[in-house]
C-alpha cells in the first residue's frame, strides 16, 4: 500500500469581504461581495493533497458547533482520516478575509479558536500516525511547540517534513533542522532571514541563508513570479502555469503545498513535484475561496498536459 501524508494543522471558517479597499478603525465601507466557506491553511492543504490523489491523515483540534460541522463534511467529501478532539468548551475558528475586488490579492486575521489548544501531547498520541507516513506537514497556525513535536517524531522515524512557515515568526535553527523542505512565501522568507525577497535573485539569497540556518531544502513561492526550488546543489526556477484569469488568490500557497506534498507522496522528484504544486496553486487563483477552489487530479493532469502541448 501507498504510505500517506499526516498533516497537521487547523481548520477555520473563512469569512470573505470583497471590497475596493480595507476600512480604516472607525469607518465603515460597502463591500462588493461576500463568502462563508472551509478554510485554515493545514485543512486547505490537507484538501489539495486529498483531491491530488494522495492518502490524508488530518491532525487537529475543534470547537462543537457549526463550523466544526463544516470541517467534518468538507474532509468525509475529500476522503481524509481526521484524528481531531472536539472541545464543547472551546470553538472552531474563523478567519475574516479581505479580498481586494481589483487584483484578488488579500488580507487576513486567523483566530484559531480550539486548534489554538493543539499541544505536543496530542502529537504523542497520534505518534504511530506520524512514524508510519512517508511525508510529514505542517505550518504555524496551532501553536509552535506542537508543529516542533510533530517535526520531531517524523524525523526520528525518517518521515519526509515539510514546514510552510506561515503566518511567519523567527524560527531558531533547532526548529529549521527538523525541516527537509522548508516552503515560506516572499513576506514569510523576509522575516525568516531579515533579507529582503521582491526578485528571483533576492529569493536565491534568502533560500541560501535558509540553508545555512539549517533547512534541508528551501522552496520560496514568489506570487505571479511562481516558486523557487533551491537546495545546496540544485536551483530551479518555476514559473506559474496559468489556468485563465485571477480571481482570488487566498489558498494558493496551501494549494502549492497540498500539491508538492502529494507529488512526493507518489515519489515524484522534488523539481517535478515543485511543478506539480505550482499546477495546483495556478488552478486555485481562478476561483473563488481557499479549500473550495483545490482542483480534482483530473483537472491537475489537464492542465499538465495542456502547458506540455503549448
Ligand atoms: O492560506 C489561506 C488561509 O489562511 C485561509 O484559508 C485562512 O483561513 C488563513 O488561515
Ligand atoms: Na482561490
Amino acid at each position: 500500500m501507498r504510505k500517506g501524508i499526516v498533516i497537521l494543522g487547523i481548520f477555520v471558517a473563512d469569512a470573505a469581504f470583497r471590497a475596493s479597499r480595507q476600512p480604516k478603525i472607525g469607518e465603515t465601507i460597502l463591500g462588493s461581495g461576500f463568502a462563508l466557506g472551509p478554510g485554515g491553511k493545514g485543512s486547505n492543504q490537507a484538501v489539495a493533497a486529498a483531491r491530488a490523489g494522495a492518502p490524508v491523515t488530518f491532525i487537529t483540534r475543534l470547537g462543537v458547533d457549526a463550523f466544526a460541522d463544516m470541517a467534518l463534511s468538507l474532509w468525509k467529501d475529500a476522503g481524509i482520516a481526521v484524528l481531531a478532539e472536539q472541545d464543547p468548551a472551546s470553538y472552531t475558528g474563523a478567519a475574516y478575509i479581505f479580498l481586494d475586488e481589483n487584483s484578488g490579492n488579500n488580507a487576513i486575521i486567523v483566530a484559531p479558536g480550539a486548534a489554538a489548544d493543539v499541544s505536543p501531547a496530542d502529537l504523542e498520541a497520534h505518534r504511530d500516525a506520524i512514524s508510519s507516513a512517508s511525508i510529514f506537514v505542517t505550518q504555524l497556525e496551532q501553536p509552535l511547540e506542537a508543529a516542533v513535536r510533530g517535526l520531531e517524531i517524523a524525523k526520528q522515524a525518517g518521515v519526509t517534513t515539510i514546514l510552510n512557515p506561515a503566518p511567519a515568526r523567527a524560527l531558531d535553527r533547532s526548529v529549521l533542522a527538523l525541516c527537509d523542505y522548508l516552503t515560506p512565501n516572499e513576506s514569510e522568507a523576509e522575516i525568516l532571514t531579515g533579507l529582503p525577497v521582491t526578485t528571483v535573485d533576492e529569493a536565491k539569497l534568502a533560500a541560501d541563508r535558509l540553508m545555512e540556518m539549517g533547512a534541508g531544502a528551501v522552496i520560496i513561492t514568489l506570487g505571479d513570479k511562481g516558486a523557487l526550488y533551491r537546495t545546496t546543489t540544485a536551483s530551479v526556477h518555476v514559473p506559474v502555469f496559468s489556468a485563465g484569469k485571477v480571481v482570488d488568490t487566498t489558498g494558493a500557497g496551501d494549494a502549492f503545498n497540498g500539491g508538492f506534498a502529494a507529488a512526493l507522496a507518489e515519489g515524484m522528484d522534488p523539481i517535478d513535484a515543485v511543478r506539480f504544486g505550482a499546477v495546483l496553486a495556478g488552478i486555485s487563483v481562478t476561483r473563488a475561496g481557499t479549500a473550495p477552489a483545490m482542483p480534482s487530479r483530473a483537472e491537475i493532469d489537464a492542465l499538465i498536459t495542456a502547458s506540455r502541448d503549448r
